[in-house]
């Protein structure tokens, strides 16, 4: 019935330690909790009499077409949830017609992952992928890695540069989860000039605007950044080419006790002044909560651990009935805001608690 319940369910099926992985976050996982409480704090303003009988959810963030203002924010090894791992998911949020960002840390190929998206699209649209980088210091490898995004298909680049070193998982400490079991890896860190060596992700403090630049002349494909929270940040990110944001603390997996996204975003609309798309990721749980970000200005909104959820509890089907769930939800919001489509969400739909100095 619920986003809830998708986790309930998937904590009977998983390895209580790979659970943890997954629910957990960085230090006392003050800002995990803080992102799903900003979402209940906020409160929706609807409008009467105006509304329509035909709904849509389509959005188009990027230059690219989505059935659903909801994507799959990028999350590490799947097949820790399923044997099929991003196959699965990937079929699923192609038959959504939902944007998947595949992450660098799959335990699936992005060439195979587009495969299975392009087989599952519905009404022969292709559905659109993503690729997410964590830049390496080896540019080769990076561009190398760029181009097998690119010739896969994705038709955007997130690049998270909220990660100059791994935040501090105690959960994962504690119960000694400090590498993939034996059998699934990386599958975009094989390295194929060293016999198959599984390189590890760097993490690198010192990647910065340097590099994007680099980046900006390697590829012509547009490029989010992931992971900005500053508002100085975003405004040298578009100063830098970036093509839209997406705000994001990395569900509360790198610093904790940074603000919850929802409560920045009108800060980096403003930032950014709508010269490139803001999409929020970040404890979204409810279509309510999916209707509060798009009418504070959000072009569309990510979900991790829900979809690591709904696949271990049901693989493919799982995610399928994940993605539905939230359509239902989100159009139910829609209908009862007097909303036809996301267009017209504003931000004067939502009360907010005076947040920060009185
Ligand atoms: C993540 N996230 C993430 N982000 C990223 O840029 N690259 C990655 O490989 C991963 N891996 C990853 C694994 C797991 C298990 C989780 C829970 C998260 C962060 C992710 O993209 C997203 O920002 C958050 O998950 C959004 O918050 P919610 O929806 O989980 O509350």
């Amino acid at each position: 019935m619920t986003v809830q319940d998708f986790e309930t369910a998937a904590r009977t099926r998983l390895d209580p330690v790979h659970a943890d992985f997954i629910a957990g976050g960085a230090g006392d996982e003050i800002t995990v909790r803080a992102n799903e409480e900003a979402f209940r704090r906020l409160r929706l303003l609807p409008r009467v009499l105006r509304g329509s009988a035909v709904r849509t959810q389509e959005v188009t963030v990027a230059g690219s077409r989505a059935r659903t203002p909801v994507l799959l924010s990028p999350t590490a090894f799947h097949k820790l949830c399923d044997e099929e791992g991003e196959l699965a998911t990937a079929r699923a949020a192609a038959a959504a017609g939902a944007i998947m960002i595949v992450s660098m840390a799959s335990t699936v190929a992005v060439e195979d992952i587009a495969e299975a998206a392009r087989g599952a699209g519905a009404d022969g649209a292709p559905a659109p992928l993503w690729f997410q980088l964590y830049l390496q210091p080896d540019l080769e490898f990076t561009e190398a890695l760029v181009r097998r995004a690119t010739d896969a298909g994705c038709t955007a680049l997130v690049v998270t540069v909220d990660s100059p070193v791994r935040g501090a998982h105690e959960r994962d400490l504690r119960n000694g989860f400090l590498d993939l079991p034996d059998g699934l890896r990386c599958a975009h860190m094989v390295d194929p000039h060293e016999g198959g060596r599984v390189r590890s992700i760097a993490m690198s403090p010192e990647i910065s605007w340097a590099h994007l630049d680099w980046l900006r002349g390697i590829t012509s494909l547009p490029i989010l950044l992931k992971g900005v929270l500053h508002p100085e940040d975003a405004r040298l990110a578009v100063r830098h080419g970036a093509d839209g944001l997406l705000l994001s603390n990395h569900g509360g997996r790198q610093l904790d006790t940074v603000p919850a996204t929802v409560e920045l975003l009108p800060e980096i609309r403003a930032a950014v002044a709508g010269r490139v798309p803001v999409v929020l990721d970040g404890g979204v749980r409810r279509g309510t909560d999916v209707v509060k970000a798009l009418a504070l200005g959000a072009s569309a909104v990510g979900i991790g651990r829900p979809v690591m959820w709904a696949l271990a509890e049901g693989g493919e089907k799982g995610v399928r009935r994940l993605l539905e769930l939230l359509r239902e939800e989100v159009d139910q919001a829609l209908a009862l805001c007097g909303a036809c489509g996301v267009q017209d969400l504003t931000p004067d739909l939502v009360r907010a608690p005076a947040w920060g100095p009185p």
